[in-house]
């Protein structure tokens, strides 16, 4: 009897709880008389770090890995067979490797090389594929046969596309010619046979798609920069990440060995060989084929403001407890010098020493650099009082160019509280953050900008990921997380000026770090639920902040908001309020959205709806299954000013209203 009393008890209280949960309305205000601060261009933008092989082996289209034989070990990346030898007095100068490749004599069957790419060599049926080398011959012409060869059927009958090449002079000169392979291949490798008695002596060996973006030679990969154009981006940051630091200062990112003529630009180790002992990739250089020049041009075309960071003398502090590892402050000379020079570089003349050098690469006009970091993530004072000769040497130079600073490796801490009040003393224009924090980090910080110093620097939350707790890898709950967080970064547009996601890009054969934004093979690529999270914010970003309230609070998440983050914007171009809201309960919230202050002649109606969400939280987007868990478009109808709205559990939608006046 005792047991059935108390069993409808809880049956009761069950009900009563279930009937108080969801007839709970929460009531969203929106203030439409009350036009807020505009909301940067420059939100949000895109952040590129040669990590996860994002550059040679991704987005740098190039299919030949070691393609000047300046790997350390020259032969990293090609088989050699018949007599092949390796000569060091090439024609350019800081790439000095060649090979020779001699008649093998009766005995041996034939002479060649054989590379392997980036995890194999993608091309596809039908494609063109432009061939190029350098090369020449001691006295008579020679030939070449050039083959691209599915890897799983190494005979030469089987090659997938072959073309001789006649080799006749006898000065190193460029020759070039189109491939066109009979199937598709997504492991392939090119091999060269010599085919005559005569030596030759070949450079430079590479191979591009034909299709690349926009059709540049040296070009990027058309699906991976068409899904960075995709974003919107406002703003690009270059080329990391710690790749700037450099495992030791002599293998920093150095942007003036990254430009001029690509045959020219010296190799580079790359310091993500290094993090992941139990994913060490020794054969990860930078090849500095997408250099600056080809940053900058990126940035142009894809609509982003330029963002390069620079080396401001310490080398990865994590890597380096030295203080011998790093430049005395007052050797910075040829650092700072680096950086005016790069300015120069971006917005001189064509008849500055540098502006001329852009010139003569192709891009006559300026690209009107208006943002440099110096430092990625470093720490301590050993950074404040490097930044500082740069902060003075820059203003000086060029008053107004805006400096961004850097708050360290943590969301918050010592060095966070350190590193903030100095960045303002030294009166940066931005102070970049970064936080690949978890799940419990991204639900408590819906408010983290509210607070902030208005009159300070702005914030550039310059690399940020919600990082599953034991589940390091992209799935759709990490990505809600995110899409609730920059609720945050949206109300706050007069604080946050820039934000972009970090890491970019991941090779599925070769990453060092995850979860990142875009993974790819050879031939295929997908965009994971936090590309579209970025996106949807990109191509939604308003023009400026609308005010919105529930309880008369913003909606951030506050235990007591049941899951729900909120932000609101006007669009004045396209004369829209979109309203963003994140429900990250498992429970579906009933909402009331009104707009209280809408004068007599303003009327609202309905337009785009937009839902992400996924019946499982660990849902991911693969290569597969590219279009597992994407956005969802829909109308809806609106008239009056109140909305109600139902958002089922784990869902971010995007209500855009239009505004008739
Ligand atoms: O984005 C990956 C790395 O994270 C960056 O190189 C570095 O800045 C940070 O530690």
């Amino acid at each position: 009897m005792k047991k059935n009393l108390f069993l409808a008890l809880i049956i009761c209280c069950g009900i009563t709880s279930f009937i108080s949960t969801n007839a709970q309305i929460n009531q969203f205000v929106i203030q439409t008389n009350k036009i807020g601060s505009e909301i940067q261009p420059t939100m949000y933008g895109l952040f590129f770090e040669d990590i996860n092989y994002a550059a040679d082996g991704g987005l740098y289209a190039e299919l030949i890995k070691n393609r000047s034989f300046e790997f350390p070990d020259n032969f990293m990346g090609w088989k050699i067979f018949g007599k092949v030898s390796l000569k060091y007095d090439g024609p350019f100068e800081k790439n000095p490797h060649y090979v020779r490749l001699e008649y093998p004599g009766h005995d041996h069957k034939r002479t060649g090389l054989q590379n392997e790419g980036y995890f194999g060599i993608g091309v596809e049926q039908g494609k063109e594929y432009r061939f190029s080398v350098w090369a020449r011959v001691a006295n008579d012409a020679s030939k070449i046969r050039i083959q691209l060869i599915d890897e799983s059927s190494m005979k030469e009958q089987q090659a997938v596309a072959s073309q001789d090449l006649i080799i006749d002079s006898k000065e190193w000169k460029k020759y070039q010619l189109i491939l066109k392979p009979s199937e598709t291949v997504s492991k392939g490798q090119l091999r060269i046979f010599l085919e005559s008695k005569n030596p030759i002596d070949l450079e430079h060996i590479s191979l591009f798609p034909v299709d690349t973006w926009k059709g540049h030679e040296n070009g990027l990969r058309k699906d991976l920069a068409q899904a960075l154009y995709d974003i919107h981006p406002g703003v690009l940051r270059f080329p990391g990440g710690c790749i700037v630091e450099g495992t030791d200062l002599n293998t920093r990112y150095n942007w003036k060995n990254s430009i001029g003529p690509v045959e020219n630009r010296p190799l580079n180790e790359n310091r993500w060989q290094y993090t992941f002992p139990h994913r060490f990739f020794p054969d990860y250089f930078q090849s500095y084929g997408l250099g600056f020049y080809e940053y900058f041009i990126l940035a142009e075309e894809i609509g982003a403001e330029p963002l390069p960071v620079l080396s401001c003398g310490l080398a990865c502090q994590f890597q380096n407890n030295d203080s011998s590892a790093h430049v005395p402050v007052c050797d910075l000379g040829s650092y700072i010098q680096d950086a005016l020079d790069l300015i120069e570089f971006a917005n001189g003349d064509v008849h500055t020493k540098w502006g001329k050098i852009r010139s003569e690469m192709g891009h006559p006009q300026p690209f009107n650099l208006k943002f440099i970091a110096v430092g990625n993530e470093q720490w301590g004072k050993e950074y404040v009082d490097r930044l500082q000769p740069f902060v003075e040497a820059i203003r000086k130079a060029y008053p107004n160019i805006n400096i961004i600073g850097g708050s360290g490796p943590g969301s918050e801490g010592d060095q966070f509280d350190y590193l903030w009040p100095q960045m303002k003393k030294l009166k940066v224009d931005l102070v970049d953050e970064h936080f690949y924090r978890p799940e419990n980090w991204f639900l408590s910080q819906g408010a983290r900008y509210d607070s902030y110093d208005r009159k300070g620097p702005k914030v550039f939350a310059g690399e940020y990921a919600c990082h599953g707790t034991g589940k390091k890898w992209n799935h759709f709950y990490t990505s809600l997380l995110e899409a609730a967080f920059m609720t945050g970064m949206e109300r706050n547009a007069d604080v946050v000026h820039m934000a972009t996601y970090a890491p970019l890009f991941a090779h599925v054969d070769g990453w060092q770090w995850r979860p990142d934004m875009i993974w790819f093979d050879n031939l295929r690529s997908v965009k994971t639920v936090s590309y579209y999270v970025q996106q949807l914010y990109s191509q939604h970003k308003g023009t400026n902040v609308l005010p919105m309230t529930m309880n008369n609070k913003p909606i951030c998440g506050a235990p007591d908001q049941n899951g729900l983050f909120a932000s609101s914007v006007w669009d004045k171009n396209t004369n829209e309020i979109i309203v963003k809201i994140v429900n990250t309960s498992s429970q579906p919230q009933q909402i009331d959205l009104s707009f209280p202050a809408l004068k007599k002649k303003e009327t609202l109606s309905g337009g785009k709806l937009i839902t992400l969400s996924s019946d499982n939280l660990d849902g991911e987007n693969t290569l597969d299954n590219p279009l597992a868990i994407v956005p969802k478009y829909s109308e809806f109808d609106f008239a009056g000013n109140h909305l109600n709205i139902n958002v089922n559990p784990y869902t971010f939608v995007i209500y855009s209203f239009k505004f008739h006046k």
